[in-house]
């Protein structure tokens, strides 16, 4: 029997982009959903449809299920900056928590039986101790990762009302790019450390802000655990092939249990670009833990997933040669020129 097509909520974003790419190489078919308020789509595989819409409209996110015979949900789309959470609450509850749970009624509704969730490690907040297990306490410390929490108790309990198999995928630090280049990071304003190391060292954005080297870590910077976004995107095939053999997945952490600290990724990004990354050192960022690492051994043992492409040289390096040679955002950098060389 074929199996049911796969909607890719948020696929025209950074890790939709490459689980949808994943998918449809493995010969699933997908149909992506997104509003492309991120920024301009990712370039999605041949044969993937986007439809430019809200997953809060349930009678078009029917329609579409049932239009594109949908028999699994992969759930990306949202906001995803722990600052703006702070600042406008209101717009995180509303998108990742209310308009995400008319998409569960569409899943129910539709008789959707297998939904993957893009959760996070912010709702672990600041942890006791490193590497932090699934079952470690949840207390997340903005409304970002409350709002994540929230929707995994909806997913918990739609399973348990409606049957609905779920896996919530905790995301440590997503990063990296697609090795072939054609899909990268770039979210709009862009907040993270890879991409604005990368372009501190083309010299097309101002140098890096180090936010707070007082920490008490080896070096004085924050550690954080770097997951390439391809690893993330094959461990969405994994799980969801569980899902859809019958098994309800809950939590697991995706991240590789090791961490790097921000120096250490300014000396990576170096490296991979040729050029120094220019930086200061600032304050602290608010509602940065000093370290953040998964504890892996429940995606390994449930998933038998191994990351291929997750040491820090690796990431760093498609990252850079995505930014060098891939699509180019229309804002707010210029398109940068390659560096003359290592
Ligand atoms: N950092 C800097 N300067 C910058 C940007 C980041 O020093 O200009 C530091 C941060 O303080 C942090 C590290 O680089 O220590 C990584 O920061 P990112 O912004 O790249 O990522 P976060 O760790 O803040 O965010 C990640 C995920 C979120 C998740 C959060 C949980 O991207 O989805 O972890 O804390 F919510």
């Amino acid at each position: 029997m074929t199996p049911p097509t796969i909607l890719v909520t948020g696929g025209a974003g950074f890790v939709g982009s490459h689980f949808a790419r994943a998918a449809a190489e493995a010969g699933r078919a997908v149909v992506v959903l997104d509003d492309l308020s991120g920024g301009p789509p990712a370039v999605l595989p041949p044969g993937v449809p986007l439809v430019v819409g809200d997953i809060g409209d349930g009678p078009a996110l029917r329609r579409l299920c049932a239009t594109h015979h949908v028999g699994a949900v992969a759930h990306f789309a949202g906001k995803i900056q722990v600052g703006e959470s702070v600042a406008h609450p209101d717009v995180y509850f509303d998108v990742n928590l209310v308009r995400s749970l008319t998409l569960l009624e569409a899943i129910r509704d539709e008789g959707i039986t297998a939904c993957l969730f893009s959760s996070s490690a912010a709702v672990y907040g600041t942890p006791a101790a490193v590497p932090i297990p699934e079952l470690a306490r949840r207390e997340p410390v903005s409304p970002y990762g409350a709002t994540k929490l929230a929707f995994e108790f909806a997913l918990e309990a739609w399973g348990t009302a409606f049957g609905l198999r779920w896996a919530a995928l905790r995301y440590f630090n997503a990063a990296g790019a697609h090795p072939d280049g054609t899909l990268r990071e770039s979210h709009q304003p862009e907040t993270h450390l890879i991409p604005l190391a990368i372009d501190a060292a083309l010299g097309v954005r101002p140098p890096l802000t180090i936010f707070g080297d007082d920490y008490d870590t080896p070096d004085g910077t924050c550690v954080r655990d770097y997951i390439h976004v391809t690893d993330l995107a094959s461990a969405h095939l994994l799980a969801l092939a569980r899902l859809e053999q019958g098994q309800t997945l809950g939590a697991v952490n995706l991240g590789t249990g090791h961490g790097y600290s921000v120096r250490e990724v300014i000396e990576a990004t170096a490296q991979a670009v040729g050029r120094p990354v220019p930086h200061v050192i600032g304050p602290r960022r608010a509602g940065d833990p000093p370290r953040l690492v998964a504890d892996p051994a429940r995606a390994t043992a449930l998933l038998a997933w191994h990351p291929a492409r997750s040491d820090l040289a690796t990431i760093v390096e498609d990252a850079a040669r995505s930014r060098l040679h891939g699509p180019q955002p229309s804002a707010p950098s210029q398109a940068p020129a390659p560096p003359a060389g290592p």
